[in-house]
């Protein structure tokens, strides 16, 4: 008490803050030094605290704004600090100058997440994992938001939030349900090749570093001639793939239900730096329609003989954040920030997207996101954007507004966007070619003995739980029309007769 005063007396006279050997002093928000931080401004020994407590009313309030709505999916996540090395010149591809030369290296920020549950729930349970990549080159940044898995359960963003709305945990109960989701996935064939891929080992990652990442939806590349090429990203794990059966993630969740963070924590400062490749499948527009599939569609792969991955280079991430809200809470991605080269395709579910995340992130972190350092590009912002709440980067200029005589701006023409056809009427209407269950076969077909046995073990475990016999035949009718030993294994393990699964899946087959 006595050193705190004599301080406080050193302070007021205006000596220096920091006297040989003492502490830094406690102090207001607004720097005023602090008399004590541990007793409030009472009126006498046994009277109220008094509102003229100025700084504990600031306090109270400065701690009551501590959250920021948590992000609506992928509320659980980790970041980290990286940088992306070009394998090469890749010109005749793309403008995009990440991949110019060989060698070039790029800054990133990369967040791995959960989906579904909250910001504190367990990283042990069954769920896609977003995999959100962010290139900060010298054109601007270049947000990949991508995913695990390389497809999604539906393809038109029309359908998402009720998607995601029977994912959550019900509004009554607030528990997740299978008999929600799976009632709206049976009326979704659609979502078999997903729902495959989820309920395989690939399902519960064993730590964000033994996963790969995939961009899931076509991109276009523009070269500096105009044309294009669609793309699709993958990215290649360099510490392997591996997965956690049901009984692993059960045991471990128990121990450690945050291990995914604590293992990238742990492996980034231990120097143990992880990595992946990143490659492009490439598909000529003239080819969009030569595949019983509609190569636009998020539900479906592109098959890798015929479209053979273009390897484009590596990143590697070394750094943790220094502050785990500042950086990683705040970070904000989006399908639409991209540099000239690099630009969304029409896929339905990609379209929604564009409209998504920069909207939620001007509600969830405020107007000026964009001006956070985690966020903000490396290159120089130069437009006439102002105000707005927390806003540090206003003109110093009287001319805040273009073009002008004055100040003077030129545009990039290199920089327009490519021209594509179009034609027909507007319309509201699935795509011709649904094509829902031969990848989901294919996937089948092609795990050893032990992945279909776990495969079928861990649908027959949740799809078991369905009280509504309909939607059980359904869904075990779409997984029949995949692959009929699938169904089979699957009907058996559920108590559902194949009959009824095929007759109750027939109206929804072409859909
Ligand atoms: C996060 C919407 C599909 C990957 C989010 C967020 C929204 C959203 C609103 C929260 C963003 C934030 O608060 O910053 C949608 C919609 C979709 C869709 C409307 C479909 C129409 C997908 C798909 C993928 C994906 C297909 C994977 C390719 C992610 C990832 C994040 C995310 C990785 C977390 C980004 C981060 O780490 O901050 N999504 N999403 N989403 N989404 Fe989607």
């Amino acid at each position: 008490m006595m050193r705190r005063s004599l301080l406080l007396a050193v302070l007021l006279s205006g000596a220096p803050a920091l006297a040989a050997g003492n502490p830094p002093p406690i102090t207001t928000d607004s720097g005023a030094p602090l008399g004590t931080n541990q007793s409030s401004k009472t009126a006498g020994p046994r009277g109220g605290i008094l509102l003229e407590d100025f700084a504990l009313i600031e306090k109270l309030a400065r701690f009551d704004r501590e959250r920021i709505p948590e992000r609506v999916v992928h509320a659980r996540g980790v970041g980290a600090y990286g940088s992306f090395e070009s394998y090469g010149d890749f010109s005749q591809l793309t403008r995009a100058s990440v991949f110019s030369q060989k060698g070039k290296k790029t800054p990133m920020f990369v967040r791995f997440s959960t989906v579904i549950h909250p910001s504190g729930s367990p990283e042990t349970l069954r769920d896609p994992r977003g995999f959100a990549l962010k290139f900060y080159t010298d054109q601007g940044n270049w947000d990949l938001v991508g995913n695990n898995l390389p497809i999604f359960f539906i393809r038109d963003a029309i359908k998402f939030p009720d998607m995601v709305h029977s994912l959550k945990p019900s509004p009554i109960t607030n528990r997740q349900d299978p008999n929600r989701f799976f009632d709206f996935f049976s009326h979704q064939p659609e979502s078999t090749h997903m729902l495959t891929q989820l309920y395989s080992d690939l399902g519960i990652p064993a730590s964000y570093r033994q996963m790969d990442g995939n961009g899931v939806h076509a991109y276009k590349f523009v070269n500096a001639k105009g044309e294009v090429k669609y793309v699709k990203f993958n990215w290649k794990s360099q510490q392997g793939v591996k997965g956690l059966t049901v009984e692993e993630a059960t045991k471990l969740g128990g121990e450690d239900f945050q291990h995914a963070t604590h293992d990238l924590y742990t492996n980034i400062q231990q120097g143990k730096f992880p990595s992946w490749e990143l490659s492009v499948q490439v598909l000529d527009p003239k080819d969009l329609d030569s595949f019983s599939f509609d190569p636009l569609d998020a539900t479906k792969e592109w098959p890798k003989d015929k479209l053979p991955p273009v390897k484009l280079g590596k990143f590697t991430l070394n750094k943790m954040p220094d502050n785990f809200f500042e950086e990683t809470e705040q970070a904000a991605f989006s399908p639409g920030v991209v540099p000239p080269g690099i630009e969304p395709s029409e896929d339905r579910l990609l379209q929604g997207r564009l409209f998504s995340y920069a909207d939620t992130q001007r509600y969830r972190v405020g107007a000026n996101y964009l001006s956070l350092p985690v966020n903000h590009a490396r290159t120089a912002v130069n437009n006439n954007s102002q105000a707005g709440a927390m806003n540090t980067a206003n003109t110093k200029s009287d001319v805040n507004y273009e073009p002008s005589i004055t100040k003077e701006t030129m545009d990039t023409p290199a920089a327009l966007l490519s021209q594509a056809p179009l034609s027909g009427t507007t319309q509201q209407r699935a795509i011709d070619k649904t094509d829902n269950f031969a990848q989901a076969g294919a996937f089948w077909a092609a795990l050893d003995a032990g992945g279909k046995e776990r495969l079928v073990q861990n649908l027959a475990g949740d799809l078991g739980q369905v009280r509504d016999a309909k939607v059980k035949a359904r869904l075990v009718g779409f997984f029949y029309t995949a692959n009929a030993d699938y169904g089979t294994r699957l009907a058996k393990a559920v108590n559902v007769k194949l009959d009824d699964a095929k007759a109750a899946m027939a109206p929804l087959a072409a859909r």
